[in-house]
C-alpha cells in the first residue's frame, strides 16, 4: 500500500489538494520562525527533552536540546487571550505531512509544552530519526511541538503520539466532534475508547471522514473487516506482520497489559461505530 505525502508537491498543487482535502477551516498557518520571533515579546528558550522518537526501549533515554517558545505564549499569540478557556475543546496542529494532531486544551494546563524550530546547536540539523516508524532524518521544521518530559515523566509512556512535527497550521476547536460519537452509539460509553482513537490512530487514519491525511483509510471499515488477532498483531507489532511498514506500534515504553487493553478498546470501539455514507 503506497501512502501520499501531501507536502512538497507544488507542481502538483491541484492532485494533491485533491487528495488531501482542502486546508481546513479556521486554522491560522503558522508564520515562518524569524517572523515569529519579531512578534514574541521575548527570545526563544532552550528547552531539554527525553526525545522519544529516538529513545528506544531497553536502551538509554536519549536527550535532546531544541530552541522554541512555550506552547501557551504561542497560542496566546496566535489565536487570542481566549484561546485555553473554552470547555471542551482542543488545538488541531496540522503537519506538512497529513499528520493531524488534536491535543485538549486541558493538557496545555496540566503539563509543559514547547513550538521548537531548531536545535539548540543551530549547526545541527533540525531533522530526527523516526525508529517507531524506521524512518531517517525526518525534517521536523517550520515547527515541531515538543513536552517537558523531564518534569513529568509519565509523558514518557506516550512515545510521540502527542509530539506533531512538520506543523505548518494550529486551530482550536470543539472536541469529540459527531464523527466520533454520531447518534446511534453511547458517548457514555464509547467517549473513552474515541479519546484513544483520537490519541494513537487519527492523526493519521480517520473515522468516517474525520482525522489526518497521512494514511487515510477509514477505520470504521478496516476494524470490521480485521479478526481480533490480526488486529492485535498490526497494532501491538506491526513490523511483525508487515516488516518495514511504517505503521507505529502502540507506545512500546508502555506496560504491555495496557497496550493490549488499548489494542482491544479500540477494536470494540472501531466496530460498534457506525459506518456514514
Ligand atoms: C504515524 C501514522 C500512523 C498512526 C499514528 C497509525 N497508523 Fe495505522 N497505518 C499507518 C500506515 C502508514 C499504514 C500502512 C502500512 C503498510 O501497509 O505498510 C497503516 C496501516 C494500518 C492498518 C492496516 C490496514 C490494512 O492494510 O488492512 C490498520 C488496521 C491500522 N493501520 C490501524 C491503526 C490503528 C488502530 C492505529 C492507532 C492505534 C494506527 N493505525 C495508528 C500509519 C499510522
Amino acid at each position: 500500500m503506497s501512502i501520499i505525502h501531501c507536502a512538497n508537491l507544488p507542481a502538483l498543487l491541484l492532485l494533491s489538494l485533491a487528495l488531501c482535502g482542502s486546508p481546513s477551516a479556521g486554522a491560522e498557518a503558522l508564520p515562518a520562525p524569524a517572523l515569529l520571533q519579531t512578534q514574541m515579546a521575548t527570545p526563544p528558550a532552550v528547552v531539554t527533552v527525553i526525545e522519544p522518537h529516538l529513545s528506544v526501549k531497553g536502551e538509554p533515554p536519549v536527550r535532546r536540546a531544541y530552541l522554541g517558545y512555550p506552547a501557551a505564549q504561542v497560542l496566546r499569540q496566535l489565536l487570542g487571550a481566549d484561546w485555553n478557556r473554552a470547555s471542551n475543546s482542543e488545538i488541531e496542529f496540522r503537519a506538512l505531512d497529513g499528520f493531524v494532531a488534536r491535543i485538549p486544551v486541558e493538557r496545555f494546563a496540566k503539563y509543559r509544552a514547547h513550538l521548537v524550530f531548531g536545535l539548540a546547536d543551530a549547526k545541527a540539523p533540525f531533522s530526527v530519526d523516526n525508529k517507531a516508524q524506521g524512518e531517517k532524518d525526518v525534517p521536523l521544521g517550520p515547527y515541531y511541538l515538543v513536552w517537558d518530559n523531564l518534569a513529568a515523566p509519565e509523558l514518557l509512556a506516550e512515545g510521540g503520539a502527542q509530539w506533531p512535527y512538520q506543523v505548518a497550521q494550529i486551530s482550536l476547536r470543539q472536541a469529540s466532534p459527531p464523527a466520533l460519537l454520531p447518534p446511534g452509539i453511547s458517548s457514555e460509553q464509547w467517549a473513552e475508547h474515541a479519546a484513544l482513537a483520537q490519541k494513537f490512530c487519527l492523526s493519521c487514519h480517520q473515522v468516517n471522514g474525520f482525522g489526518g491525511d497521512k494514511m487515510p483509510l477509514n477505520l470504521a471499515v478496516r476494524a470490521k473487516l480485521l479478526d481480533e488477532r490480526t488486529w492485535r498483531v498490526w497494532l501491538l507489532t506491526p513490523q511483525a506482520f508487515k516488516p518495514g511498514t511504517s505503521m507505529p506500534a502502540l507506545p512500546e515504553a508502555m506496560p504491555q497489559a495496557e497496550r493490549e487493553a488499548i489494542a482491544a478498546k479500540l477494536h470494540a470501539y472501531l466496530k460498534a461505530l457506525p459506518v456514514l455514507p
